[in-house]
């Protein structure tokens, strides 16, 4: 899809967008609000032909103005773009001024994920298309900047999409090593470094070993590294959960909630995305994009309940729960990374279902041992519009993890879950400036039929912009 900006357009349609609190200035759409044909109601739509017979109008509701936030701005861009598919209308202007100041980046992404289709795996493709939107403004160059910052994110969130949304049988763990090794060929200033299953042995990872050992996948630690900015600059590591299936192990997961966890990927799919996004915008900065790719599968050698294991930190971990596989996982690949000499270490794990317990689909959780990192995230989450809510990582809560037999338990018991988890892997992270981010929530949505979302690639590629200026 080609995005321009223009001081005016020469394009046949013209999409506007009304408030329901006010008159629209194109008469025939007045003239339908008068009528009430066209409400403006939010997500209601209305097309017109114009007086002079060039020009065609395509009007969507927005509702009210005081109710007009993000969520309602993306709802109208999904009956934007069914309308023009509806319409085959694949080539249009547009005023996003109504949708209110700096929309522009809203309107771009909005459209975009609303573009967005998974049909790889069926005969039958997707044929309509998005060709050219014209984005009439009269501040050219800022709008300009905000459309190419806008692209690379929200194609970054589909691009993350389609990798969740590809089954384990196709989207293994040699599968996403071989797309860091397209990836980081894209772009000079990246490239990568791998482990796989005899040097984790040999580095002491007894955690992440025990995870992979009961699937015949090989398991990988890969680094996507993208040095952007001044060799001496200290990275920015972004450390992703990659189960490309979770089972549950020998603690096998009922049937109900096993359809979804495909997407246990979902972490390593949003730094995927990430990379992807800063290498398009070239950023001057160094960032390192880890993923833990494995398959939490059962066999003979599977790890068991009641197994102790050693981390590479050298804690001893009791296993309680073999579903409990994601902080094993990373316990290990958070103390790998510490041969980068991060400045800063964020994970990014659909780690709990307490998470969506706690704070439902939509919102990310949060947790930071820096207040100055958690605000920094908590900013880009704003400017994003992508929603994250910051968690306590509450000391006495370590008590919950205590074992009888091992330094730690994996597992905390009933109660606050998703802290519980994240204390444990804040014992791995002691020594730099980390946060922990469970997307088990907002990477996707719904259970049983879950879609993937693409998030918090905007957050994430929000933070890394931000860390440049
Ligand atoms: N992958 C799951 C977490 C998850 C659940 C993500 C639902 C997305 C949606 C994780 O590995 C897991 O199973 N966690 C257990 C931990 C428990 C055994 C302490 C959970 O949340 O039930
Ligand atoms: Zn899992
Ligand atoms: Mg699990």
């Amino acid at each position: 899809m080609q995005i321009n900006t223009l001081n005016q357009s020469p394009c046949t349609t013209e999409v506007v967008f009304v408030l329901e609190d006010s008159v629209s200035t194109i008469d025939v759409i007045k003239k339908a609000q008068d009528k009430e044909v066209f409400t403006a109601k939010a997500a209601s739509s209305y097309f017109a032909l114009g007086e002079g017979k060039n020009k065609n109008y395509l009007a969507i509701g927005l509702g009210k103005k005081d109710k007009l936030n993000a969520h309602s701005i993306r709802k109208a861009l999904n009956t934007l773009y069914s309308q023009l598919k509806a319409l085959s209308i694949d080539t249009f202007a547009v005023d996003t001024s109504t949708l209110g100041d700096n929309c522009t980046r809203l309107f771009v992404e909005a459209l975009i994920n609303s573009s967005y289709v998974f049909d790889q795996l069926k005969s039958e493709k997707e044929t309509f298309k998005l060709k050219q939107v014209d984005i009439i403004t009269q501040s050219v160059s800022e709008v300009t900047r905000d459309i190419k910052i806008s692209q690379a994110i929200a194609n970054a969130q589909n691009y993350a999409k389609d990798l969740k949304n590809l089954p384990a049988n196709i989207c293994s763990t040699d599968y996403l090593l071989n797309e860091a090794k397209k990836l980081v060929a894209t772009n000079d200033h990246c490239s990568l470094h791998y482990i796989g299953e005899e040097e984790m042995l040999k580095l002491g990872m007894g955690c992440i070993s025990a995870v992979g050992r009961g699937s015949p996948m090989p398991s990988y630690i890969a680094c996507m590294e993208y040095r952007g900015g001044k060799k001496e600059d200290q990275p920015i590591v972004l450390v992703g959960k990659g189960l490309v299936y979770d089972t549950g192990g020998l603690c096998l997961k009922p049937w109900q909630s096993m359809s979804s966890m495909k997407m246990d990927m979902g972490g390593a799919a949003s730094v995927f995305g990430t990379i992807q996004a800063i290498t398009r915008l070239k950023l001057p900065i160094n960032v390192i994009g880890v993923v833990a790719l494995v398959e939490n599968s059962l066999d003979g050698n599977s790890y068991r309940p009641g197994d102790v294991l050693t981390s590479m930190k050298g804690i001893t971990v009791e296993i309680g729960n073999t579903d409990a596989e994601g902080r094993l996982v990373l316990c290990d690949t958070l103390t790998y990374i510490e041969r980068y000499k991060p400045k800063v270490v964020i994970d990014i794990a659909t780690l709990t279902g307490a998470m969506v317990v706690a704070l439902g689909g939509d919102l990310t959780g949060l947790f930071s041992n820096n207040d100055t990192l958690a605000g920094d995230l908590k900013l880009a989450s704003k400017e994003s519009h992508d929603p994250a809510w910051h968690m306590p990582l509450h000391a006495p809560y370590h008590e919950l993890l205590k074992s009888d037999v091992a330094d730690m338990n994996n597992i905390g018991g009933p109660a606050a879950g998703s802290i519980t988890a994240a204390l444990f892997l804040s014992k791995f992270t002691e020594n730099y400036t980390w946060a922990h981010l469970d997307v088990a929530g907002s990477a996707m949505t719904g259970f049983e039929k879950a879609t993937a979302t693409g998030r918090p690639v905007p957050m994430l590629t929000q933070y890394l912009i931000n860390q440049v200026k």
